[in-house]
């Protein structure tokens, strides 16, 4: 079959696809999520089922998504559909796009929420703010900005505005772009942070919490979190890596590339960690504060440091570049879908998608003031897009990814896509995308929700 085209454009090498899915995976899910969740899970033993979810089943599913992306040229929605049909199955796989596009839209609702924290946060540093200030000013400053919904909706939409600029310019003028500045400034303010921890005197207790296992911490429902968050990180299980993979060069090899956006958000992930514990333990803080790890414990350690200014200011910085290089892959599988679907320009679509994005978002900030009591199975709404994203929607969409990849969709096809990879590299990856990845989502699921509803 002649090779299909995109309609949208392609990465100029297959470099520019690593720098724009590492853009992807980089996120708040590294440097918010992942050391608060560390810290609440109990460090090391944690870290280690993160690294081994990673590796066994976040990047054959990586691999998988690109395979059906690059197959399909189009939107998840419409490559499914295709990449099922000429696999002689049924069209409705297209289903699996949906939910994607739903997780999405979910996932930016609050993603840009937290961006708008982040974005406050630089000028909050920027200004002096938390210089000299202990637990209390801060944390009065983080819940005074919580408690006010116009300022969050003011950042909340500036965010989303940045967000929208980016996507309406397209592959080569919007994201191509913007990634070809955005990540060498976040490798080179990661590398300068990272420095600057090791002048804490605390670098050493920081690396041993990251890596020493205590695996008496360990429950399941901290495994089901490092499954949730290898999906989140590597931005798997909702086709934001589909739709990458959609402007991807065929020359290209899809393991070694998976192999190199994982290599590397993992790196920034643990060099996050490894910036962030020794700052709170130089300064007796808690690491297990939860999500204030970043907006309140944070800015305190910085508050109190010599150049803690200068450095609070990089870091925000950092985060915003991260945050906004992620958001704009939440967004792309919608909106590719509805430029074709629909006679609409790219601007066009960007400007109704931004707009629902936007209002989802109103709701879920609203669940830090006005809407504290609006509870959905317990929880805010903001906790209830986390969950239902994370621990739900992506490993269910991986684990269907991964199905269909290795059981629904012919070797001719998997093994065209990967014809730049060696063979016994292909069959690895086939046993894991078969077997070894579907069981362990299966196996986490099912011993969470025992663990849930039978103790
Ligand atoms: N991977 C991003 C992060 O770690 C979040 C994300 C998830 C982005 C899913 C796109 C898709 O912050």
């Amino acid at each position: 079959m002649q090779e299909r085209q995109s309609i949208h454009g392609s990465w100029a090498s297959r470099w520019t696809f690593i720098l724009a899915a590492t853009g992807s995976s980089v996120g708040l899910g590294n440097i918010w999520k992942f050391p608060y969740i560390t810290g609440e899970n109990g460090g090391g033993a944690f870290v280690l089922v993160y690294l081994a979810c990673i590796a066994a089943v976040g990047i054959p599913i990586f691999m998988a998504e690109v395979v059906v992306g690059r197959r399909g040229r189009q939107s998840p929605i419409h490559s499914m559909r295709d990449v099922a049909l000429e696999a002689g199955r049924d069209p409705r796989w297209s289903w699996l796009g949906w939910m994607g596009a739903l997780a999405g839209f979910m996932i930016f609702a609050f993603y840009s929420v937290v961006s708008g924290w982040v974005l406050a946060y630089v000028f909050h540093t920027l200004n002096g703010t938390f210089n000299g200030a202990g637990s209390e000013a801060v944390g009065a400053v983080f819940d005074g900005m919580l408690g006010d919904p116009t300022t969050l909706t003011l950042w909340h939409t500036i965010f989303v505005a940045m967000v929208m600029v980016v996507l309406s310019r397209g592959i080569s003028k919007g994201l191509e772009q913007a990634i070809r500045i955005m990540m060498p400034s976040l490798f080179v303010l990661v590398l300068l942070l990272l420095m600057y921890a090791l002048t804490t005197g605390s670098f050493g207790r920081g690396v041993e919490f990251l890596f020493a296992a205590d695996f008496s911490k360990l429950s399941w429902n901290s495994v089901l979190v490092a499954l949730g968050h290898a999906f989140f990180t590597l931005s798997l299980g909702m086709g934001a890596m589909m739709v990458y993979g959609s402007y991807m060069p065929k020359n290209a090899s899809i393991a070694g590339t998976a192999m190199i956006v994982a290599g590397l958000d993992t790196l920034v992930a643990l060099a996050a960690g490894m910036a962030i514990f020794p700052l709170v333990f130089a300064n007796q803080l808690d690491p297990g504060a939860g999500p204030g790890l970043m907006f309140v414990t944070l800015p305190v350690a910085f508050g109190g440091m010599p150049g803690g200014q200068v450095f609070g200011f990089l870091f925000f910085l950092m985060v915003s570049i991260a945050a906004w290089s992620s958001a704009v892959s939440l967004m792309e599988p919608a909106v590719a879908w509805m430029v074709e679907r629909f006679p609409v320009s790219r601007n066009q679509a960007c400007l109704v998608l931004g707009a629902g994005g936007w209002v989802l978002g109103l709701g879920a900030l609203a669940s830090f003031n006005i809407g504290a009591d609006w509870l959905l199975f317990g929880m805010n709404f903001f906790d209830f897009l986390d969950f239902v994203t994370a621990n739900l929607l992506l490993p269910l969409g991986g684990l269907l990814t991964a199905l269909f990849v290795g059981w629904w969709l012919p070797a001719r096809i998997s093994r065209d896509e990967m014809s730049r990879d060696n063979a016994a590299g292909y069959s690895l990856w086939l046993l894991l995308v078969r077997f070894i990845a579907p069981v362990a989502v299966l196996v986490v699921f099912v011993a969470n929700l025992y663990s849930k509803f039978a103790a």
